[in-house]
């Protein structure tokens, strides 16, 4: 059995470059199915999920190759809308298919995605666009089976914005016929990307970034090449590693644009950070200033992706903070883990409390789902002594490769197979 073994306490220092973003490539991967001809798809993270939706590609009938750090996918040959059960269940992020395969075969077969470990994470929103954009729903055997005559255009208000619904209604409306708006998107820079590479390809879509996109039909996408952004979320990581543990770090080929409002608690931590377009360079005495009050909202408000990981910081602040999760409350299953660091976290419904502590010691721990992962990773550099983290496979899904990186900032951190 795989583990990560830490022993904690040096300070970290010393230049990363960030992976390319898994939450802008996973929906580019799915677009890809939209296009009758070749994708290459640059700066694309060797990490599982990449892994696993390749394996779904090609289950579906397309081919997919690596040059370098290049994935060059072609869909010409697609032959089902059928995405097997296995994946669905593997990666709940597949349901993104839902769309694009709709849009190019007016089909598609998924299983119901149920539950996931942050939170019941339910797909309400997604099914209910199709409906008003002329698909045909049916629940069967836990197979929620789609059908059109033809995608049409049409006004969708989402309740919340939902990243994941407004990637599919967008991949939907791509070749539909008509006009699509979605009033409410959500306006993650992992929306923008998606729209950049869709427009590139031909399609013609406005307002990404915005509450309101538009998405006018067009009749096919063509063949090109594309670089993904860099992970946001993977950079903010890294930082929250640097405050924790100390240190001086440089990230590279990532800016400050997307992370403002994480740089922001950083700062008021206590962190000197001073970034550029494609450079974040941070500064940390080790013990952060608590934070009175964090609370997880949609962008451009503070990422639940980097909630975790904050609250691990936190964890020796020389004093209290408090934390509401307001995405998924599911994500405070973590902090069963991180308490076994000697930290104090009291978590009532929604809001986790955080006195902070003098020190942390190395433990054994269990990762359960990625990002909290990463943040007990960050617990280990912090603490004193060994900490044994089991279950790498989570963190596995979304970072390259986090050792390499850490080893890199001067950490005493390895995988062990
Ligand atoms: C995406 C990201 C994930 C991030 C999340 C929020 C990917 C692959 N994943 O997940 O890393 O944490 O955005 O920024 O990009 N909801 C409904 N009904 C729906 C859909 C969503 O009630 O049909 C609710 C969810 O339960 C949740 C909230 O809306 O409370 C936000 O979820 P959503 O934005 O859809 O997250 P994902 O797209 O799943």
């Amino acid at each position: 059995m795989a583990f990560i073994e830490i022993n904690g306490g040096n300070q970290l220092s010393g230049e990363v470059n960030i992976q390319g973003s898994k939450n802008a490539v996973l929906p580019i991967l799915a677009a890809t199915v939209l296009v009758n001809g070749i994708i290459k798809l640059n700066n694309c993270p060797k990490i599982l999920d990449v892994f696993h939706m390749i394996k779904i590609l090609e289950a579906i009938g397309c081919t997919a190759s690596w040059d370098n750090s290049s994935l060059i996918i072609d869909a010409t040959r697609l032959n089902t809308s059928t995405v097997p059960e296995e994946y669905v269940k593997m990666m709940r992020s597949s349901i993104i298919l839902m769309g694009a395969l709709l849009g190019r075969t007016h089909s598609v077969t998924i299983t119901y995605p149920g539950g996931c470990t942050i939170g019941a994470r339910p797909i309400d929103f997604h099914l209910s666009a199709f409906q008003n954009m002329n698909v045909l729903l049916k629940e069967e055997d836990g197979l929620i089976k789609c059908s059109t005559d033809g995608v049409k255009g049409n006004d969708i208000f989402l309740k919340f914005p939902s990243v994941g619904a407004t990637e599919n209604i967008i991949l939907a409306g791509v070749l539909a016929d008509g006009k699509t708006g979605i009033i409410n998107a959500a306006r993650e820079p992992e929306i923008t990307e998606l729209c950049k590479f869709l427009n590139a390809a031909g399609a013609r879509i406005t307002g990404a970034g915005t509450e309101r996109i538009e998405i006018m039909g067009v009749d096919y996408l063509h063949p090109m090449e594309y670089t993904a952004c860099s992970d946001r979320i993977v950079a903010g990581t890294y930082l929250a590693a640097v405050a924790g543990a100390g240190g001086e770090a440089v990230l590279t080929g990532i800016g400050d644009e997307n992370l403002k409002a994480v740089i922001k608690v950083l700062r008021e931590m206590g962190c000197s950070i001073v970034s550029g377009e494609d450079y974040i360079i941070i500064a940390s005495s080790g013990r952060a200033k608590p934070i009175p009050f964090i609370r997880t909202m949609p962008y451009p408000e503070f990422p639940t992706d980097m909630q975790s990981q904050i609250m691990s910081v936190l964890m020796t602040a020389t004093g209290t903070s408090k934390i509401v999760e307001e995405i998924f409350e599911g994500r405070y299953q973590n902090v069963k883990e991180q308490i076994k660091f000697g930290a104090d976290i009291r978590v009532k419904g929604r809001e986790a409390i955080i006195n902070g502590v003098p020190s942390l010691t190395g433990c054994e721990v269990f990762a359960s789902e990625l990002r909290g992962g990463a943040a007990l990773v960050i617990a280990g550099l912090m603490a004193k002594g060994k900490t044994t983290l089991y279950n790498p496979y989570f963190i596995q899904r979304g970072y390259e490769d986090i050792c390499r990186d850490l080893n890199q900032l001067g950490a005493d951190i390895r995988m062990v197979t």
